[in-house]
């Protein structure tokens, strides 16, 4: 299958985040096509499109924007996720860094389509460059007329506001986002309502993904034919995925969804020179570990899910003989423990006990009776949390005790961890440019 650049198109092109040289690669001419549009049309066409939500779940983008209630009187939001924080995550980052305004012509549209006269970028706060872009592009938005009061004419209002997190990953998923952005601890809110019907300020809201606004503007531009000659026909499209670990050339391949990890290793170089691929995410360290016995695995929705994982945020980590799992597992799950927001129990105790056992299978004082405790604690905690930062908790515990039992039965039989730390490179990364 050969890889599609849409999105990442230009990123290697100097100052490929101006105006101007967005403006070169046709910006801002869909939103020309798209204020011409009745906004209910427009969010009929995304709808079509069969564009999903590329912030981990796959919720149909038009779909959540068709929930919105039209004539309430309301004001209505719209907000971008930017918080991007799970572990293996790294596409929307650079996204914004190469080419800001594609997501800022994406806010407009989409801000349009849904009736809203205010959007927010809620962008985790330690990537100060990010920022400093965002708030560029934003500002260049503005001076062109693209943003502020009457835009190109339209009679279509709209304030743009770029907003920084304070850095925790609880604050990516959507509720809790919204609580931190109207000034309060970021914890998850109990649904419904859902934020469509009360989210910010309690008034109708969508949250997006920043690839998933960003892709609207070329789906506009080009059309549903366009974007449906790629990918599967339950998730069309192109999609950013993003290889790092242990493999030779890390980085970002767009491709249409549907790829095998076969294939992009193929254009990535493949698993770094000598070494075998061991085990690997599909989208992040919350969806459960695949091994190389899932090469063919087809990296669409459809396809991830028949094989027992989920294709997440397609962060593919990619992991070699030289890694010990339990290491690893144990690694990810100390951040789900540090960044559990503590409101509800299964979580905030669960993760705390996972973290102790897998120490004491590292170290040397595990027994085999740890392994069905960690496999108790991690039931305890999936599908029984408040939000699904427990989910993800459980997932490579339960996943690795799945493909990897023996490995952590070596660790209790031979005393701790059978790696020797002087060649096992454990959790480092390797080949970063
Ligand atoms: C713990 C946790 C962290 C999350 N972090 C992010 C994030 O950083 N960015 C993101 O877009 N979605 C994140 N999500 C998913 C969001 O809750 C939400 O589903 C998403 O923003 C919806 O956008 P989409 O429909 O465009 O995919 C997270 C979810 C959870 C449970
Ligand atoms: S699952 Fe964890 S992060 Fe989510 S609400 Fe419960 S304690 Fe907080």
């Amino acid at each position: 299958m050969p890889l599609t650049p849409v999105l990442s198109r230009y990123w290697d092109e100097p100052q490929s985040w101006t105006l101007d040289s967005y403006r070169r690669h046709d910006g801002y001419q869909a939103l020309d096509k798209a204020l011409a549009m009745d906004p209910d049309d427009l969010i009929a066409t995304v709808k079509a499109s069969g564009l999903r939500g590329r912030g981990g779940a796959g919720f149909p983008t038009g779909m959540k924007w068709s929930f919105i209630p039209q004539g309430d009187g309301k004001p209505h939001y719209l907000v971008v996720n930017a918080d991007e924080s799970e572990p293996g995550t790294c596409k929307d980052i650079p996204l914004m860094l190469a080419t800001p305004h594609v997501l800022v012509e994406g806010i407009i549209i989409a801000a349009y389509a849904i009736r809203a006269s205010h959007a927010f970028i809620y962008v985790r706060g330690e990537v100060i460059p990010v920022l400093r872009r965002l708030q560029t592009a934003v500002a260049e938005a503005y001076a062109a007329g693209l943003v502020g009061r009457d835009i190109l004419g339209s009679g279509f209002d709209l304030e743009l506001v770029v907003h920084a997190g304070a850095g925790a990953y609880i604050c990516g998923e959507e509720t809790a986002l919204l609580d931190s952005l109207e000034g309060r601890r970021g914890q998850p809110r109990l649904r419904p309502p859902f934020p469509a019907v009360a989210g910010l300020y309690a008034c109708p809201t969508v949250v997006n993904n920043v690839e998933s606004i960003a892709s609207v503007p070329p789906i506009i531009l080009r059309g549903n034919e366009w974007f449906q000659s790629m990918g599967t026909e339950k998730s069309p499209g192109f999609t950013l995925y993003s290889l790092s670990g242990h493999v030779t050339t890390p980085g970002q391949y767009e491709a249409p969804l549907g790829i095998t990890l076969r294939e992009l290793l193929g254009y990535a170089g493949g698993v770094r020179a000598g070494h075998e691929l061991k085990f690997w995410t599909p989208g992040g360290s919350s969806t459960p570990m695949f091994t190389a016995e899932h090469l063919d695995v087809t990296l669409d929705y459809e396809g991830v899910g028949a094989a027992g994982s989920m294709l997440g945020t397609k962060a593919l980590q990619i992991f070699d003989d030289t890694t010990c799992v339990v290491r690893a597992v144990l690694r990810w799950t100390e951040f789900y423990a540090h960044e559990s927001c503590g409101k509800c129990t299964p979580c905030r105790e669960g993760t705390y006990w996972l973290v102790q056992i897998l120490r004491a299978l590292e170290n040397g004082t595990g027994t085999e009776a740890d392994l069905k405790k960690l496999l108790d604690v991690s039931e305890a905690i999936l599908g029984k949390s408040f939000c699904a930062l427990g989910d993800g908790a459980a997932s490579p515990i339960m996943s690795s005790l799945k493909y990897f039992r023996d490995e952590y039965i070596e660790h209790v039989r031979g005393g701790g961890c059978p790696f020797d730390p002087a060649t096992s490179t454990l959790f480092e990364p390797v080949g970063a440019p």
